[in-house]
């Protein structure tokens, strides 16, 4: 095959995977202060991981036969730690570790010499390099992946206690660089097993789903393997709603392409593209969520008899005269999903339905009789905000009032006045919509965490098309799986927003 055609090939590859990957529609980015932060809460299980290197027995035969037993090393002195990230990963770096134990020894040489006797060892000042990189797995999950690590000890210093020591000075450099490499071969295992059993059962905790009802989930997944920077970690996600039913339609948009944070102070940013918030409209909207029916018998008793054709003897006499004093009937209901727009100043939600008036027709076995129907265009500008109940964190959204335009789309009562219709609907938009909407923005979505971590001094954001929320975090490790179960029981939020009304 010749340079050309390998070339296209490979530009295939690049265009086939690319085009199938994901865009994110969340970004998390932990810069240097969060990575730091993690580093302290990892230092006390690097120190007793390391506090006790296990050496095997070693035996040999040089000018004479040597054997090395009970070897110990450990009461490891761990300086400070230093991370530094790069596209290798993050490595953890440390200088001037002391590490002291002991062992004894016992050699035969030629003409019957021989001796035994034990060693003091001593290392004052050997480092410690560890790279981490963060990849993802099937289930979308991170992962650590371990990518060099190395325990270098330069110098060690070994005593001897016993017979013929002067002889046995000989086997210093010998048991030296024995121990180094075994310590460092010791040490690096050691390392790599607290990664995988107890750093990646902390990020296993990542929430890459949480259920928002029994019909809806929030999908935190990684698409990528997350990237260090030489400045943060920055982690990649769908930032998604989606609807558990896997054939359920799918949004015909997609995520904008999501900015760098442009701070760096706190520990950790969430950048969430509005493709987040839209994605939840949208689906909220398939599942049928955004449609409203008032009937006498969903209305408080109190409030029954007030829902007749009374209310349009003013408003709409032909109507009113046709139908005196029969029960209602009210449909609402979304005909587009509705769309959140994010500036640097506002974030604002535009809606767009229809409302259709019946009556139940007295004269007529009440009969279910349509009488006219109304376009509804809606704006209102949100307060995005943040709810914090024990440890986790919702983005919130609030909202005051309604901008409504009402049209006329059809009617069988005779003619409306629109401005009067529009008071009507106004004041419907007051009482009824703003309630309702703030019922479920109120409740909000869930901040992605890792379990047992506490977000604090969380702030939000608004920008051009994304909503950022930074934080510092704070984490207690002792939790327990049991607490874990007990605590995700998290209820159903969502209900049809068919149930009763109360005004
Ligand atoms: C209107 O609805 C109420 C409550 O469901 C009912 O009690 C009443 O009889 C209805 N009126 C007519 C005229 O059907
Ligand atoms: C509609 O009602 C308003 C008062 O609410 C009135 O000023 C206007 O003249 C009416 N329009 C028509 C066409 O009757
Ligand atoms: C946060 O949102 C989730 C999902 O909508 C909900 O289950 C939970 O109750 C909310 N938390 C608070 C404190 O409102």
């Amino acid at each position: 095959m010749d340079c050309k055609s390998l070339l296209a090939i490979a530009t295939l590859i690049c265009i086939i995977s690319s085009g199938s990957a994901d865009s994110p529609g969340a970004r998390i980015e932990i810069t240097q202060n969060g990575l730091n932060y993690m580093i302290e809460q990892a230092l006390p299980y690097l120190k007793s991981t390391l506090n006790r290197i296990n050496i095997p027995d070693i035996s040999g035969k040089d000018e004479c036969d040597y054997s090395l037993s009970n070897i110990n090393i450990g009461d490891i002195e761990l300086p400070d730690i230093q991370g530094v990230t790069g596209s290798g990963g993050l490595t953890l770096k440390g200088d001037g570790i002391g590490l002291s134990g002991g062992l004894d020894y016992s050699y035969k040489c030629p003409l019957w010499i021989h001796g035994s006797g034990n060693v003091d060892l001593d290392v004052t000042d050997a480092s410690l390099s560890f790279t981490l990189l963060v990849d993802k797995d099937d289930t979308g999950h991170p992962v650590f992946n371990p990518n060099g690590c190395s325990l270098d000890i330069s110098d060690i210093d070994i005593k001897f206690h016993g017979s013929l020591s002067w002889l046995a000075n000989l086997f210093k450099g010998l048991i030296g660089d024995k121990i180094k490499s075994y310590a460092n071969d010791n040490a690096c295992s050691k390392l790599l097993e607290l990664i995988q059993q107890k750093g990646n059962s902390f990020l296993q905790d990542f929430q890459t789903q949480k259920a928002i009802d029994d019909k809806i989930v929030i999908d935190y997944s990684l698409i990528t393997n997350p990237i260090f920077s030489s400045t943060d970690l920055e982690v990649d996600i769908k930032g998604e709603f989606t609807s558990i039913n896997p054939n359920a339609v799918k949004p015909p948009f997609s995520p904008s392409a999501i900015p760098q944070a442009s701070e760096s102070s706190k520990m950790a940013y969430l950048v969430a593209s509005t493709y987040l918030a839209n994605t939840a409209a949208f689906v909220i909207n398939e599942e049928g969520y955004l449609q409203y029916n008032i009937t006498p018998d969903t209305l408080p008793a109190k409030a029954e008899f007030l829902f007749t054709t009374l209310i349009f003897q003013d408003l709409i006499p032909a109507f009113y005269n046709k139908y005196p004093d029969m029960n209602l009937t009210l449909n609402m209901y979304a005909t587009k999903p509705p769309i959140l727009k994010v500036t640097p100043g506002e974030a604002r939600l535009q809606g767009s339905g229809i409302i259709e008036f019946a009556v139940y027709d007295a004269n007529c076995d009440n009969a279910i009789v349509h009488a006219f129907s109304l376009e509804v265009d809606g704006s209102t500008e949100v307060e995005v905000g943040l709810k914090q109940v024990a440890g986790a964190t919702n983005v919130t959204g609030k909202i005051e009032s309604l901008d409504l335009e009402v049209s006329i789309l059809d009617t069988e009562v005779g003619t409306i006045n629109s401005t009067k219709i529009k008071d009507l609907i106004d004041l419907i938009g007051t009482n009824l919509l703003v309630p309702l909407v703030n019922k479920y923005t109120g409740v909000g979505w869930p901040i992605p965490i890792i379990y047992g971590v506490e977000l604090q001094n969380t702030e939000v954001t608004l920008g051009n098309d994304y909503i950022m929320i930074s934080t510092d975090v704070d984490y207690e490790p002792q939790l327990s799986q049991q607490q874990k179960l007990e605590d995700d029981d998290s209820q159903p939020v969502m209900k049809r927003l068919t149930s009763r009304v109360q005004f």
